[in-house]
């Protein structure tokens, strides 16, 4: 199976945001996770359509945009000009969710849908079969550096089930709280995409944590 790490820019310098991106990818990086937050979905804010711009414009990577918005879709246009390849939005926040994810994929880019740690799978099954991307959050969605819950393994493996059920081939990608301790029993329960900001930014070498972490994907 593909592994893929895609290193959150939320834990980057931003004072230099370009030369953390060319430090990504120089390490190996897959893809560019970039965290659209607006102190209403998640009590954080963050940064929006002009740094998914600036991003895409350092990187030929997968720009990986995980919306932690309300009405996502006000903006669905703004991000795919942007240049954003991929577009999560969290059920919780999609009331019309077969809608919302129609309309990413009629903007030609992939559409994935994220689940926080307290909304079980069944708010997704009916529309697995139009989903590129599910992301299970392993922490409460806000903030980077927080600690892995436990019981994400067990969820991660019922939606490994469930995608290969429906003969799926969405990328099952994890965020939160991934590190050198949590990255293998994630992989192992069927995860194959690798959210890390904390354990990436944050360590000393954090090219070669890139390897350690992809290397930790092994049974
Ligand atoms: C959390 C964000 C994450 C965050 C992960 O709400 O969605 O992408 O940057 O950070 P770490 O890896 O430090 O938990
Ligand atoms: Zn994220």
């Amino acid at each position: 199976m593909t592994v893929r790490i895609a290193p959150s820019v939320l834990s980057a310098d931003f004072r230099i945001l370009g030369d953390e991106i060319a430090m990504c990818e120089a390490g190996g990086a897959d893809w560019i996770h970039v965290d659209v937050m607006d102190g209403r979905f998640v009590p954080n804010l963050s940064f929006g359509v002009k740094v998914i711009e600036a991003v895409r414009k350092c990187t030929k990577k997968v720009v990986d945009v995980h919306l932690m918005v309300q009405e996502p879709e006000k903006y669905f246009d703004d991000y795919v000009k942007a240049g954003a390849d991929v577009l999560t939005i969290h059920v919780e926040a999609a009331p019309h969710l077969d809608r919302q994810l129609a309309r990413i994929k009629e903007l030609g880019v992939k559409a994935g849908v994220a689940l926080n740690p307290g909304t079980p799978l069944a708010a997704i099954e009916e529309v697995v079969h139009m989903l590129d991307l599910v992301l299970i959050m392993s922490v409460n969605p806000g903030y980077g550096g927080q600690k892995f819950i436990d019981y994400s393994v067990d969820k991660i493996e019922r939606m490994r089930f469930l995608l290969d059920q429906a003969e799926s081939n969405a990328v099952l990608e994890v965020d939160g709280g991934i590190s050198r301790d949590t990255i293998q029993r994630c992989w192992s329960a069927g995860a194959d995409t690798f959210v890390a900001g904390n354990a990436i930014f944050g360590a000393a070498d954090p090219r070669a944590e890139i390897a350690v972490l992809r290397n930790l994907c092994v049974e």
